[in-house]
């Protein structure tokens, strides 16, 4: 068997590791308190089962890969709601099964030899470009420039071959929020050089300051932009599988083409589900409250012991400064039954750094900072 060129030198997902290690501590009666995966575990708010419920048809047909109308206008309504947008349902707003397939495709409907990506960064938009054929081009996101990439330190020349740029704010990991002119720079630079900007905003509605983020849907020329979005994190549905990307109608014209080769198009009830859950807003503010309290029970502990908190205020993430033992210490507390994703897990330049996920229950992040004050 010849297999394809993207799988050599392509590592165990090194969740897949951490999970090993999880199941021998199980095992041995370790009770494990689990920050590793970013996973909500949230109950997924009642109305929200209830329309899945009653969207279920005696008949079932194959969904449209283009979606439900009435979807795409409840995304297209809460975009307008939320960041101002005035985006046209029919030709600028696709639902996916999730945002991460639809991440993962998006440098197959691209030309380019590149795709640029954050460092450290959730390990998708890579696996994706390699997949696609496509090389990456890696940004670094240091904490003395916010974990923002400097965009005008790559040379005119290497945005040539790019296919696609990827920002993601509010970031995965390090919990970093973007400022608009990120989105405008970057949207500068791809009409100057043929390039797409794909802006990641799965924890957009995840917040802890004053004000919300701020979004690339805000930009007022959408040429050459796209943003993913999902209710994984928002609406606490990470098993309904339902986001959506929106953006430069040339692009979601394309991925209209792409998509129905592949078979992602979302189930008609887990749509009708989604369609309650972004035209709510009530829960998703009772979302926040309740990373809000976890975050608040365990960032004292953590600082106080002299892991700071190295990155922004949202996210369901803290990206703890841990230094040079910053692995050894996640092994340690590992044993203890505390989980930490080291931030390596990330790439080499998350070394240093320890990803805590608030998600948990409310009591369980409670005993944790308990076990912790005696840990660290
Ligand atoms: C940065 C980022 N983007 C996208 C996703 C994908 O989320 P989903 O496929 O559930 O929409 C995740 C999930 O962990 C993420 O962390």
């Amino acid at each position: 068997m010849r297999i394809a060129a993207a799988f050599t030198g392509m590592q165990t997902y090194p969740f897949v590791r951490l999970a090993d290690a999880k199941r021998r501590l199980l095992a041995a009666g370790v009770d494990l308190i689990d920050f590793g995966i970013g996973e909500p575990r949230e109950q997924t708010p009642a109305f929200i089962r209830e329309a899945l419920v009653a969207a279920l048809d005696p008949l079932s047909t194959y969904p449209q890969s283009e979606g439900l109308p009435e979807l795409r206008s409840a995304i297209a309504d809460w975009a307008r709601r939320r960041f101002g947008a005035a985006l046209d349902p029919e030709t600028q707003v696709l639902p996916t099964m999730g945002s991460k397939e639809a991440i993962f495709h998006l440098a197959q409907v691209l030309g380019g030899e590149r795709v640029a990506i954050p460092a450290p960064a959730y390990p998708v938009y890579e696996r994706g470009a390699r997949f696609a054929g496509k090389r990456v081009l890696e940004l670094p996101l240091r904490e003395a420039t916010g974990f923002l990439p400097d965009l005008d330190a790559v040379p005119g020349a290497s945005w040539r071959d790019v296919a696609v740029l990827w920002l993601n704010y509010p970031n995965n990991p390090t919990a970093a929020v973007a400022p608009r002119s990120l989105y405008e720079r970057a949207a500068e630079l791809a009409r100057e050089h043929g390039f797409v900007v794909a802006s990641d905003e799965a924890y957009s509605e995840i917040y802890f300051g004053d004000e919300p983020p701020v979004s690339a849907l805000e930009l007022a020329d959408l040429s050459g932009v796209a943003v993913f979005n999902t209710l994984s994190k928002r609406s606490s549905m990470p098993g309904y599988r339902s986001g959506f990307v929106a953006g430069d109608p040339a692009l979601i014209g394309l991925l209209k083409r792409y998509r129905p080769n592949v078979g992602v198009a979302p189930q008609e009830f887990i749509q009708r589900a989604a369609v309650a859950a972004w035209s709510d807003e009530a829960h998703v503010e009772q979302v926040r409250a309740s990373y809000c309290a976890k975050r608040d029970v365990l960032l004292g502990v953590l600082e106080s012991h002299g892991l700071r908190s190295a990155g922004g205020d949202a996210t369901f993430f803290l990206w703890l400064d841990a230094g040079p033992g910053a692995e050894a210490l996640a092994d340690r507390l590992l044993a203890d039954g505390i989980v930490l994703a080291p931030g390596s897990f990330f790439g080499p330049a998350g070394a240093g750094y320890l990803r805590l996920a608030l998600v948990p229950p409310l009591a369980e992040c409670e005993r944790a900072a308990v076990r912790l004050g005696t840990l660290l």
